[in-house]
């Protein structure tokens, strides 16, 4: 037998229990829980969730750390011994490895976990009434009222996607075509607005997803509104026109953020994070493709000033290179193949680095294999299309058989992930997204800006 720190005994005869949760802002109904769960048997393992899996099975609306939550499971002095819940599949392993006698959660899971029943007991204890860790947040949060500002089928995606983020309700819509107002509001069920001044009188947050060259404006007035803004790629063709927004913002104690999805889905912040490991060594080459055929007559291949490959995908395929080798390049050339109006169908664009290069192909008119190829001294990383929804990459190296493979969820269009960033930032955990920084943003405009001047582009 061992003795443990509080006086108890584990070895044969005693009963295991464990049971898991978030634990978020740790309220009654959790104390409750774990006080009946301890009293099941003699020893309690409590399964605290990890941010990462939470965000992997959709849990976007976590207020506390997990170091907070784990701290508030071991206040209530129920739990003796404490472990994090990483990934699906997880209590299986765990009720065989630490020889569980009984598994436990609340009765709003019953049901759920039945096939653990062959390895223990399961056992549901009634939930406590009236309280749960989303009352909390949605007493602490504000809810904040979006607007849309563009009424196209990017809007349209946003729309159901925002539903699923808490803290958040979509208000109103706004475009000054009253035939496609009135459209989107139908289909929608939501007020759309012809007058900008009525539309910024009843939303908290902008969303823009007008077409490019309207970006500027529109951030600039809802700034003016005192509105927080997320605008999508490419927010600005300009480097100065996005230094001048961020400031602009900054000075008003407001949020802009510019919408990349890849930036903040799960899989491409862990890829980054392995890539920046030293798994693979320094990293000497970053080689991304995204390309999709379009109709001709779409307005991404008719939009004279600001259609063509680049100003579409160029985000996209820029984003790694810039998280991976930064701002600061040495020589950036363009190449380019144009269709029969003079857009660009398919462009790459190479630069060069200190100890490193990169190239970015963008294709709307030409089909190529889309992937994203990190090479490092050591190893490489590869994560196939669609990596810019990054839910599955490999890491190689030189001995052939040794692959490392990572998966992560990716769910639905990926744009709930930059929503629950967006209202993280509002309610205050920073104003400077890390995972795209102001510093990221005005480097890209900088770029789109250099391209529209080799193709001759004014702005
Ligand atoms: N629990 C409970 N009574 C409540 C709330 C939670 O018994 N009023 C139980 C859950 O059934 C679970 C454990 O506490 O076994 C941890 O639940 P968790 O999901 O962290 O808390 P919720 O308040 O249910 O969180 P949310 O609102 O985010 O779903």
């Amino acid at each position: 037998m061992e003795t443990l720190e509080k006086g108890k005994f584990v070895g044969k005869g005693i009963i295991k229990v464990i049971t898991y949760g978030t634990f978020d802002l740790f309220h009654e109904g959790h104390y409750r829980l774990l006080q009946r769960a301890k009293a099941l048997g003699d020893y309690l393992i409590v399964g605290v969730t990890t941010e990462t899996y939470d965000r992997a099975r959709g849990k976007l609306n976590v207020v506390d750390s997990l170091a907070t939550r784990i701290e508030n499971v071991k206040k209530t002095g129920f739990a003796d011994e404490i472990i994090t819940e990483e990934t699906q599949g997880q209590k299986f392993n765990d009720i065989k490895k630490f020889h569980v006698d009984i598994f436990t959660v609340g009765s709003d899971w019953t049901g759920t976990f039945d096939y653990l029943k062959d390895y223990c007991q399961v056992i549901y204890l009634e939930r406590t009434r009236n309280i749960s860790s989303t009352m909390l947040r949605e007493q602490k949060q504000q809810i904040q009222r979006i607007g849309i500002i563009g009424t196209g089928r990017i809007a349209g995606r946003f729309l159901v996607e925002a539903k699923l983020v808490s803290g958040c309700s979509v208000q109103a819509a706004y475009n000054p075509h009253p035939g496609s107002a009135a459209k989107f509001a139908q289909k929608w069920g939501i007020d759309a607005y012809l007058d900008i001044e009525d539309f910024f009188s009843v939303v908290d947050v902008v969303y823009i997803a007008s077409p490019h060259e309207t970006h500027y404006n529109y951030i600039k007035a809802a700034l003016e509104h005192g509105k927080h803004v997320l605008c999508e790629k490419p927010m600005v063709m300009q480097g100065i026109q996005a230094e001048k927004l961020f400031k602009y913002a900054k000075e008003r104690g407001l949020i802009l953020f510019e919408g990349i999805k890849t930036a903040y889905c799960p899989g491409f912040s862990r890829l980054l994070g392995i890539a920046c490991s030293g798994t693979i060594g320094s990293v000497r080459n970053v080689e991304a493709c995204f390309t999709k055929l379009e109709a001709p007559d779409t307005r991404e291949l008719t939009d004279q000033k600001y259609g063509g490959s680049f100003t579409e995908l160029g985000s996209y395929c820029m984003l790694p290179v810039l998280k991976l080798f930064g701002k600061d390049y040495e020589k950036l050339e363009f190449e380019t193949i144009r269709g029969e109006n003079g857009l660009d169908l398919f462009t790459k664009i190479s630069l060069r680095y200190f100890g490193g290069i990169a190239t970015a192909t963008c294709g709307l008119g030409v089909k190529s294999e889309g992937r994203l190829l990190i090479a490092g001294t050591k190893g490489y990383i590869v994560a196939e299309a669609p990596w810019w929804k990054t839910a599955y990459f490999e890491v190689h190296y030189e001995e052939p058989g040794k692959v490392e493979k990572y998966s992560e969820s990716f769910l639905g269009d990926g744009l709930r992930y930059e929503i629950s960033d967006f209202l993280s930032m509002i309610n205050g955990s920073s104003d400077n997204g890390f995972k795209l920084t102001r510093g990221e943003s005005i480097a890209l405009a900088e770029i789109m800006e250099k391209f529209l001047e080799t193709e001759d582009r004014i702005l």
